[in-house]
């Protein structure tokens, strides 16, 4: 092995003539390669164990082990690509012989005395083919490196973004919570002292007034209920999902003068934590259809199929434009996917051929029966 050439591509040479041998290496001084030389098929098999080979060129008759048994064995060390061999040969081989070369692993043969410009080129085409499939090697590692972490950082983005629908929704509680116990406690008193004070008020022109400040306080208490159940509608963990959508779809009806028509099977065994889920994309896809649909009518689903549960809305609008649909700034469309992906489910949305807009969530029954003893609605 030549010292300074280690880190070079390796070929082997074997031939049990020591002339034949110093004529190789004659030749592949001049190649950009590292020489192993072997006398035997022995001594070949011995010298490259573990070592990689871009190329051996093989006497094929020799002592002891035959040039083609050489070759079966050196491919059958290695679990990798096949190491191409160039057979070295007296002119007078037969067919028989050359298809048999082929068929333990030949890749080209060669006749004695050899040519050794031809030998040189041939030795540079299979340095070149060695060279490139390491560099795909080298590319197809980097590769999978690069893919790996694509995939370790959208699971971190996909875990944060979890999170902060986490927080999210725990700061709704507690604001909800607020609104309700403070401000609409203080704002029912206010009322109840209006009723007082009216009824101790002799000036009918000021039992007006109070009359008409008593419908605004109501106005308001109505205002801070909407807000209240918007931010977590309580109906959703009282009554279930079911219940849940035909109240918010009554209310969104009335508010946008839209028509609804539910499909929704009473028993669908969901847990709060989905049907919090299932809720606010219904709530984000009624406010898409209200602000960008123009549809007159929306059709709402919400079956058990099989071990799935599907959830899907349909408006008779427009229909949303294809480059909205994989816009990276349709954040409500991209929220909507991200929470279908925390129940292990899959969100579509998508024009329907007769125009309108279909949104589609399907999520495993299992995946969300987690807690067996959860309140199953
Ligand atoms: N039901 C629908 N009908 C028609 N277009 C829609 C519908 N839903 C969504 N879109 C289109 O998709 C876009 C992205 O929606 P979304 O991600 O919810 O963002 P935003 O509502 O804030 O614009 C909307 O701007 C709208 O153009
Ligand atoms: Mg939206």
């Amino acid at each position: 092995m030549t010292e300074n050439k280690e880190h070079l591509p390796n070929i082997l040479i074997v031939d049990d003539t020591e002339e034949n041998l110093a004529f190789l290496e004659a030749v592949i001084e001049n190649v950009e390669a590292n020489l192993i030389q072997a006398h035997s098929g022995y001594e070949a098999l011995e010298k490259t164990r573990g070592i990689e080979l871009a190329l051996a060129i093989i006497d094929v008759w020799m002592p002891g082990m035959k040039g083609y048994e050489l070759a079966v064995r050196l491919n059958d060390e290695r679990s990798g690509d096949k190491v191409p061999v160039i057979f070295l040969t007296a002119a007078h081989i037969s067919e028989v012989e050359v298809f048999q070369g082929y068929t333990h692993g030949a890749i080209d043969y060669m006749f004695k005395p050899v040519d050794c410009h031809i030998l040189t080129c041939k030795i540079n085409v299979f340095l070149e083919l060695f060279n490139h499939k390491q560099s795909i090697v080298r590319d197809a590692a980097l590769l999978k490196e690069s893919a790996n972490e694509l995939k370790s950082s959208l699971e971190q983005q996909h875990r944060l973004t979890q999170y902060i629908e986490k927080v999210r929704e725990n700061e709704r509680v507690a604001i909800s919570r607020e609104l309700h116990d403070d401000l609409g406690q203080a704002l029912t008193a206010v009322k109840i002292d209006l009723g007082i004070i009216k009824q101790m008020v002799p000036d009918n022109e000021v039992v007006l007034k109070i009359k008409n400040v008593s419908v605004l306080v109501s106005d308001i208490i109505k205002t801070v209920q909407r807000l209240t159940s918007q931010l977590r509608p309580q109906i959703i963990d009282d009554l279930g999902i079911v219940a849940a959508i035909e109240w918010y779809t009554k209310e969104f009806a009335q508010r946008t003068g839209i028509e609804l028509f539910l499909d929704m099977d009473s028993g669908v065994p969901i847990t709060p934590e989905a049907s919090l889920t299932v809720y606010r994309i219904m709530q984000e896809s009624l406010t898409n259809v209200a602000r960008h649909s123009q549809a007159t009518h929306v059709d709402i689903a919400l079956n058990k199929a099989g071990e799935s549960v599907y959830f899907g809305i349909s408006d008779n609008g427009i229909g949303i434009a294809e480059d909205e649909i994989k816009s990276k700034t349709s954040f409500g469309i991209i929220s909507m996917k991200e929470r279908a992906a925390s129940m292990g489910g899959t969100f579509d949305i998508c024009r329907e051929p007769d125009h309108g807009t279909l949104i589609m969530l399907i999520f495993p029954l299992n995946h969300i029966r987690a807690d067996e003893n959860s309140d199953l609605r």
